[in-house]
């Protein structure tokens, strides 16, 4: 048995399953995957695409989007709502012309720096981009783990949080990041879902403590 049972089938599943054709994972350009993981924060991916390719076809990198109006970068962002998010990208990327010469930086310290990217977000855009090796802990990411390893404690705690964080570490293998990082987000929005989870199809389902348990949508707690 491997070293690392869930990344090892996780891979394995995201192989035979895995979405390859969303419209940001053509090229692993960094200013394309924090547009999309920004837009992704809270809405889904059907929704997002759309709303990516006109973005992307406005504002092709990081000066574009630079030097528009804020106005033109809300009007492109109408109906997916959460406008902060948009805010928050246009002064990013005023932030990265100033200071890091218009190179969408590589240190996880400079990226978390900016507004609007929180470590989760970092991490993604990280191993994604880079295959830098950071752990994620989205909403999916955190059902996922919480299933898994049948944690009862609420979620919404501090200290259930950082064990969280401390597992979603563990979890994450030295080779594959990119695929790893992608496929368990994948698992999250597809298979592992909060109301109905499909466990007889999913790649984790024999060493899922929440699935021999039973009871996965018992899974998170919250308080
Ligand atoms: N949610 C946040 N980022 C995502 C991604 N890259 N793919 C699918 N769902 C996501």
């Amino acid at each position: 048995m491997s070293e690392r049972p869930l990344s090892r089938r996780l891979l394995a599943w995201y192989d035979r399953h895995g979405r390859k054709t969303l419209p940001w994972k053509r090229r692993r350009d960094p200013y394309r995957i924090w547009v999309s993981e920004i837009m992704l924060q809270q809405t889904q991916v059907t929704t997002v695409i759309t709303y990516f390719k006109r973005f992307i076809a406005r504002f092709p990198d990081i000066q574009s989007l630079a030097r528009a109006d804020l106005d033109e970068v809300l009007h492109l962002w109408t109906g997916l709502g959460y406008y902060a998010r948009a805010r928050n990208l246009h002064k990013a990327a005023q932030r990265i012309m100033k200071e890091h010469g218009g190179v969408f930086p590589r240190a996880f310290e400079a990226i978390t720096d900016l507004p609007g990217i929180g470590r989760s977000t970092a991490g993604a855009i990280l191993a994604l981009a880079f295959n830098q090796r950071h752990p994620i802990l989205d909403g999916n990411v955190k059902r996922v783990l919480a299933r898994y390893h049948a944690i009862d404690a609420p979620i919404n705690k501090r200290e259930t949080e950082a064990h969280l964080w401390h597992l979603a570490d563990k979890h994450t293998p030295r080779a594959r990041v990119a695929d790893y990082t992608q496929a368990i987000m994948d698992l999250g929005a597809t298979l592992c879902t909060r109301t109905k989870p499909q466990c007889t199809a999913c790649p984790l389902r024999t060493h899922c403590q929440a699935c021999r348990l039973g009871t996965p949508q018992d899974f998170p707690v919250r308080t």
